[in-house]
């Protein structure tokens, strides 16, 4: 049968849309015109080898891949720098710097299925070549903010870092590649828990531990720059906050104080920034709708060495904001999705004792939003999964829900308190005497979490195949659907009563406070507020069950 739709991710765009759209693009492309940013064009086929080249870190699995006639392997180009810094490093290989290029382009890269994300949006963009840091720096954050003005109405607010400080700091206590990966996934996410967790475990002196653990709350005004200067433990590390510091006066004077912040714990994924990134937040919106930053060795990858430094805006996140009116007085009220079931009687609990309105969610009936009767929040009880879509939406600002299911579902947001509470294990489990470790053939897993059971068992070298089940897990290996069960328990009560037993403990898992990170820098007193709120709980909690 012919299918009448689009392919996953992808969208048709009606006349309304392709209007606001393009009243975008030209007004970016205007600005950058105006400072004789030229434009450049790249074909929307590269090989893959490029890509490969030019970002070391990425995820195969978000490439669109294909082969030429040849069988050689080609990709949707995932964005624009990269074919750029081509293009520069050969065909502009004689050219006297600087170069100014600008772009309008599509960019393709998979996002999580059934996530409500776009695989191919628009970037508009600029690349300015061969200008020295303070200058060329300056030169492309005047004109982005100058491109984004009119965002402004919508509280636009572009945040800058610097990567030379976290990566001074790495230097330093000489950390492993993996090492280093896995504390800058947790500083970036903003997972103040965990990483206190992972710190204790890696041998460094206490005052490299404490920068690290204060990393990912140094972000606001100047006066992350002070704090910062007292963790500060090498002169690298100072010389990069001096670097800031300078930036963000030079854009405070020119009259930018009401957008621009800072934020020190910006450690991007893609792996080619040297020095100053930035990202860009607005209303209503749930990601970064601009990002940028310097990246002075990638060009010298093919072949001719060149700093750099660029940004591009995701022009498709901006239509359907542009088609709403903007509120002025803008709200400040939250909105936490909450997950029903198991955690939600201890969520209402914690909201109850630190004062809280939580009448209506005891008495919910069958409403969906309930309005605290006490804060300006609205709350919404939803399934786990759904949490995180809400979350990543920037429908919800906060989320509350399992680890269980952010292993699952992918972090696409800050994960900023352990809760402490839904405490349980994730294990692997059958029934007596089937030894699947010593088991000749196929091992064949039934669970609700395909994810976590395929990292366990690679992680292991174990083949394995997957059956997902929805509910009632244990009920597989007794009918023989498959040899065991990566699932949750929590008291042991339904595998006893079932005949299972434990053949390995996985992890531990307890509910997770998560933040949407444009809702962090447009409502970040209030979401402080309720941590704070809920903190001084936990601690007080911990005090009493010593
Ligand atoms: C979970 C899990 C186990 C059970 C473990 O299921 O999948 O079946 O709880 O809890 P216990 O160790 O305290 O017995 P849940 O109750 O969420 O329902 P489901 O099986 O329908 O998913």
């Amino acid at each position: 049968m012919i299918e009448f739709t689009v392919p996953a991710g992808m969208k048709d765009l009606i006349p309304e849309e392709c209007r606001v759209k393009r009243m975008i693009e030209r007004r970016l492309e205007d600005v950058m015109a105006a400072r004789d940013y030229v434009e450049i064009s790249s074909p929307t086929l590269e090989h893959y080898d490029t890509f490969s080249i030019g970002l070391n870190n990425r995820r195969e699995e978000e490439n669109y891949r294909l082969t030429d006639a040849g069988g050689k392997m080609l990709v949707l180009r995932q964005d624009m720098t990269v074919p750029i810094a081509r293009i520069a490093a050969t065909k502009f290989k004689h050219v006297t710097a600087p170069l100014r290029f600008r772009y309008t382009a599509n960019v393709f890269r998979i996002t999580r299925a059934f996530g409500g994300g776009q695989n191919e949006i628009t970037h508009c963009g600029a690349e300015l070549i061969g200008v020295p840091s303070h200058e060329g720096d300056m030169e492309i954050l005047t004109m982005a903010l100058e491109a984004m003005a009119f965002l402004r109405e919508r509280r636009l607010k572009i945040e800058i870092g610097n990567i030379d400080i976290f990566n001074a700091a790495c230097k330093e206590v000489s950390l492993r590649p993996e090492t280093k990966h896995r504390l800058a996934t947790l500083i970036n996410g903003k997972n103040l828990d965990e990483l206190a967790v992972f710190l204790e475990r890696l041998d460094m002196p206490a005052k490299t531990r404490a920068f690290f653990n204060h990393l990912p709350l140094l972000c606001g005004g100047r006066e992350v720059l002070e704090t910062a200067g007292e963790y500060a433990f090498t002169d690298e590390m100072r010389a990069g906050l001096t670097y800031l510091a300078a930036i963000y006066d030079a854009l405070v004077a020119a009259g930018h104080e009401e957008t621009v912040a800072l934020d020190l714990s910006k450690i991007p994924a893609l792996d080619y920034y040297t020095g100053l990134i930035f990202e860009g937040f607005v209303e209503n919106v749930g990601e970064p709708v601009v990002s940028g930053g310097r990246y002075d060795g990638l060009i010298g990858k093919f072949g001719t060495d060149r700093r750099a430094v660029g940004f591009s805006v995701k022009v498709d996140a901006l239509v359907p904001l542009m088609l709403q009116p903007a509120d002025p007085a803008g709200s400040e009220k939250l909105n936490i999705a909450m997950t029903k079931g198991r955690l939600e009687k201890q969520t209402v609990r914690i909201l109850e004792e630190v004062g809280y309105g939580v009448g209506p969610l005891k008495n919910k009936g069958r409403q969906l939003v309930l309005s605290d009767t006490e804060k300006d929040i609205d709350y919404f009880l939803v399934k786990a999964n759904d949490a995180i879509t809400y979350v990543e939406h920037g429908v919800a600002d906060i989320g509350i829900v399992g680890k269980d299911t952010i292993y699952e579902s992918g972090n696409d947001f800050y994960e900023m308190m352990d809760l402490g509470i839904g405490k349980c294990k994730f294990i692997l489990a059958s029934l007596p005497g089937i030894d699947i470790f010593k088991k000749r053939g196929h091992v064949t897993i039934g669970t609700k979490y395909p994810q976590v059971a395929k990292n366990y068992f690679n992680g292991l070298g174990i083949d394995i195949e997957i059956i997902k089940i929805d509910g009632s897990v244990e009920l597989g290996p007794i009918l023989r659907l498959c040899d065991a069960v990566v699932d949750i328990m929590e008291t042991g009560t339904t595998l006893r009563e079932n005949g299972l037993i434990v053949l390995d403990e996985i992890c531990d898992i307890s509910a997770r406070l998560i933040v949407n990170k444009a809702s962090f820098r447009i409502k970040r007193r209030e979401i402080l507020a309720v941590m704070a709120d809920i903190r001084a709980w936990r601690e007080r909690n911990e005090i009493i069950s010593g």
